[in-house]
C-alpha cells in the first residue's frame, strides 16, 4: 500500500479544536519549505518542470492537453429486463461487455465503418492531419494500414519515419476449441510517412514461410510486436519480434537484419532471451547507442531488461527483473529528461484493461509505479486504456515532453479490422496523483498523461521545425 505524502496534512484535517491555529499555518510552512528542499535536490522534478513550462506557453499544445469527456450511453434495448435481472442477479451488461460483442448495437462507437475512413487521398480539407483514434486508417492505395502491435522508427539518414508492424489482413479463426483468436502469419507490414498521417505501403518487409513446417515464420505459428531500430555502427536495420507457436509454449524473441528500412529482412534465429520465456516485448534504444530487450516473462509474472550486444543481434548475460510479480505486458518504453518511462498493460488476452504508467533513473531499475496516465473519457475509457493497448511511444526530439502513445484496439472476432488509437502523451509538471508505490528518496517523478481525443492533430510548429 502506497504510504501518505501529506501526514501531517490529513491528521490536522481531522479537526481537532485543541489545535491552535498558529501551529497549523507554522506546520503548513513547514511542509511547503521541505517540499520546496526536496524539489530542489530532486533533479528530474526541475528539469520536466522547465521544459514542461516551456511547452505549455504553446497554445497548441495546451489544446492536447484539455480535457475531453465522452459520454457513451448504454444501448437502451440491452438494458435486462427485471425477469433476466431475476435470473442472473450477479451479471450486470457493462460497456467492456458491448466493447467485446460483435452484435453490440454500439458496435459503431468502437469500431466506426468504413465510410468514416481516414483517407489521406481524398480531399480532407479542415480534416487533414487530424487523427481519429479507432477510425480505419486508409494508406496511400486507399486500403486499411497493416501494422499491429507495431511501432515506428524515424530513419534520419532519408527523414522519414517508418511504421512496422503485424500484416493481419487474412481471416481469424480458434487453431482449437480454447486457443485464443488468431492470424496465419502473414508477415511484418511497413509504411512510410513523412508528416505521420499519410502512410504509403512499402509491402511485407520480413514475410510468412508457406511450405517449411519447422521454419519460425511458417504461417501456423506466431510473429507478434515487431520493432525496428537502425544500427549506426554496423549501419544495418535490426528487427526484434515475439516468435511463438500457436499454443504459445515456444515464448521467445526472433531477429531479423535488412541493410534498408523498407526491406527486405533476412531472418537469423530466434531464442529464449537469457533462457527464460518471453512474449509481448519492445526494443529501446537509447541516447548512447546502446539498446535494450524488455519482455514479459515467467508466464507474464515478471518483465525483463537487459541490454543487446553492439551489433543489436543478440542479448548479453546482463538481466533484471522489474516490476516483479506485477503481471504487465505490452511494454512501450520512452525517455524523457535523463529519466525512463515506459507504459505497460495487464494481462487480459485480446480484452482491454488499465495502463499503468512506470518510472526510473536507471533503465535496468528499480523502477516505479506512477499510476494509470490515461485522462479524459470517461472511467471505462479510462479504465481500458482507450479500449486499446500499449505498443510504441513515439519521441519528437525537437518537441521535448510531447509523445504519440500508439496502441491497439483489438477485435478478436475480426483481427485485421483491429484499429490503431494514438493519441498525446505529455511528460511534464508534478505528479496529478501519488505514486502507487511511494519510498521517500525517491524522486517526485514528473506526471505521464495520455489525453483521450476524439480527434486531434499533432501542433503544427512540429512540423516547420522539421
Ligand atoms: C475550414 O476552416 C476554415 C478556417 O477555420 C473555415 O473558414 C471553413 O469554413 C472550414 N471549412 C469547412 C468545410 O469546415
Ligand atoms: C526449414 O527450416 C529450418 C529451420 O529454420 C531449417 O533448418 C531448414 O533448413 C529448412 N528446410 C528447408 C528445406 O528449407
Ligand atoms: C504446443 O504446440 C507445439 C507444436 O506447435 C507442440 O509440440 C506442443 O506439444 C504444444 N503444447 C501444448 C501444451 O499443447
Amino acid at each position: 500500500m502506497s504510504r501518505n505524502l501529506f501526514p501531517f496534512a490529513s491528521r490536522f484535517s481531522t479537526g481537532s479544536s485543541s489545535c491552535s491555529m498558529s501551529i497549523v499555518v507554522l506546520s503548513v510552512v513547514g511542509c511547503l519549505l521541505m517540499l520546496h528542499l526536496y524539489s530542489l535536490v530532486s533533479q528530474p522534478y526541475i528539469q520536466n518542470k522547465e521544459i514542461h513550462a516551456g511547452m505549455s506557453s504553446h497554445p497548441l499544445l495546451l489544446k492536447l492537453e484539455a480535457v475531453e469527456e465522452e459520454n457513451i450511453k448504454m444501448p437502451r434495448q440491452r438494458r435486462h429486463s427485471p425477469r433476466s435481472a431475476k435470473r442472473k442477479p450477479r451479471h450486470t451488461t457493462t460497456l467492456i461487455d458491448e466493447f467485446l460483442d460483435e452484435s453490440s448495437p454500439i458496435r459503431h462507437i468502437f469500431f466506426p465503418d468504413m465510410k468514416t475512413a481516414i483517407d489521406p487521398n481524398k480531399d480532407a480539407g479542415n480534416d487533414s492531419l487530424y487523427y481519429y483514434p479507432g477510425k480505419i486508417w486508409l494508406d496511400t492505395e486507399g486500403n486499411p494500414i497493416q501494422a499491429h502491435g507495431g511501432g515506428v522508427l524515424f530513419d534520419e539518414r532519408s527523414r522519414t519515419y517508418y511504421w512496422y508492424g503485424e500484416y493481419k489482413d487474412g481471416p481469424t479463426y480458434h487453431a482449437h476449441k480454447r486457443g485464443a483468436a488468431r492470424v496465419d502469419i502473414m508477415g511484418v507490414g511497413c509504411y512510410s510517412s513523412k508528416d505521420l498521417w499519410t502512410w504509403k505501403n512499402e509491402g511485407i518487409v520480413l514475410a510468412a514461410e508457406g511450405k517449411n513446417e519447422t521454419h519460425d515464420l511458417h504461417k501456423l505459428n506466431v510473429l507478434e510486436r515487431p520493432k525496428v531500430i537502425y544500427n549506426d555502427k554496423t549501419g544495418e536495420y535490426v528487427m526484434w519480434m515475439h516468435i511463438d507457436n500457436a499454443n504459445y509454449t515456444k515464448a521467445s524473441v526472433g531477429v531479423a537484419v535488412s541493410d534498408s528500412p523498407t526491406g527486405p529482412f533476412y531472418y537469423l534465429y530466434s531464442k529464449r532471451p537469457h533462457g527464460f520465456d518471453s512474449r509481448d516485448m519492445t526494443i529501446f534504444k537509447d541516447d548512447d547507442g546502446v539498446a535494450y530487450i524488455i519482455y514479459s516473462s515467467e508466464d507474464n509474472s515478471d518483465l525483463h531488461i537487459g541490454p543487446l550486444t553492439e551489433d543489436y543481434l543478440d542479448v548479453t548475460s546482463v538481466m533484471k527483473r522489474i516490476l516483479v510479480g506485477k503481471h504487465r505486458e505490452a511494454p512501450a518504453l520512452f525517455k524523457h529528461g535523463g529519466i525512463y518511462y515506459m507504459i505497460t498493460s495487464g494481462c487480459t488476452g485480446w480484452a482491454p484493461n488499465k495502463a499503468l504508467a512506470h518510472a526510473a533513473k536507471s533503465i535496468l531499475g528499480p523502477w516505479n509505479t506512477l499510476g494509470n496516465p490515461c485522462i479524459g473519457g470517461n472511467e471505462v475509457v479510462r479504465f481500458t486504456t482507450f479500449f486499446s493497448q500499449s505498443t510504441y511511444v513515439l519521441p519528437f526530439p525537437r518537441l521535448p515532453g510531447l509523445f504519440i502513445f500508439m496502441a491497439d484496439r483489438w477485435n478478436p472476432a475480426n483481427l485485421r479490422d483491429s484499429r490503431y488509437v494514438w493519441l498525446p502523451l505529455t511528460v511534464g509538471g508534478t505528479a496529478n496523483q501519488r505514486p502507487l508505490e511511494y519510498n521517500f528518496g525517491s524522486p517526485l517523478w514528473s506526471r505521464v498523461a495520455i489525453y483521450w481525443h476524439k480527434r486531434w492533430m499533432l501542433p503544427d510548429i512540429w512540423r516547420k521545425k522539421k
